[in-house]
């Protein structure tokens, strides 16, 4: 099945991952998404939790745990060892599973968030996210710059054909507007020699 092999390749991975890469993605799309202390949050494919580590380590003890959900065992391991190292290990709740569509009720999520894995999961994901987040809730994904975008064979058979690489911030938003958020905003960041598009948007009143 092609999401077990796509979970295998990242189990393999999960020891060597590249940090430092991934804490980067996560810290942009954090500051431009700027979820508030008590909204409930998901890191939709969150491998090893590079987004729900950092949220995990701002947030108040009182606030709801982040959903963190992949499909790939290895790197949720990975990701539940570094929380308890942080002594963070129930301010994420953690899940091995497909994470489309979330396990979370209809309209429930204020912040659903997705760093390098959009391009994995496919459109649904984005029809998924505006069921899950309530009306005006926000979303905030980044994807690789198309012209920077240079998968290995393991992974390139597993890249969704409609999620189209974004060539440019105006592109990465135009899409997001085509699925059916609002108001939203990219902006190209520069990670050594890679570019990644950070996105934000609103999902749009029920009314
Ligand atoms: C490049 S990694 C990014 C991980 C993490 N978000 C980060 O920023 O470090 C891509 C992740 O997507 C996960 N993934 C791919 N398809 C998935 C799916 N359908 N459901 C859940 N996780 C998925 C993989 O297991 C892998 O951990």
């Amino acid at each position: 099945m092609r999401s077990t092999a796509l979970a295998g390749a990242f189990d393999e991975l999960a020891d060597t991952y590249d940090h430092p890469h991934h804490e980067e993605i996560a810290r942009a799309l954090i500051a431009w998404v700027a979820p508030g202390a008590a909204d409930t949050v998901a890191d939709v494919a969150c491998g090893a939790g590079a987004v729900a580590l950092q949220l995990a380590q701002a947030r108040p003890g009182t606030a709801r745990p982040v959903l963190a959900v992949d499909l790939s065992a290895g790197m949720v391991a990975v990701g539940r060892a570094r929380a308890a190292a942080l002594g963070r290990d129930t301010a994420i709740d953690w899940r091995v599973a497909d994470a489309v569509p979330l396990p979370v009720a209809d309209h429930s999520l204020d912040v659903v968030l997705c760093a390098s894995s959009l391009h994995f999961l496919g459109r649904r994901a984005l029809t998924d996210w505006r069921r899950a987040l309530r009306p005006g809730g926000r979303v905030g994904f980044t994807l690789p710059l198309a012209t920077h975008f240079r998968p290995s064979q393991r992974f390139a058979g597993h890249v969704a054909r409609d999620v189209p690489l974004p060539g440019s911030a105006r592109e990465a938003s135009a899409w997001a507007t085509e699925c059916g958020f609002t108001q939203a905003d990219s902006r190209v960041h520069v990670v050594g020699t890679r570019r990644v598009v950070v996105t934000s948007a609103t999902s749009p009143d029920a009314g």
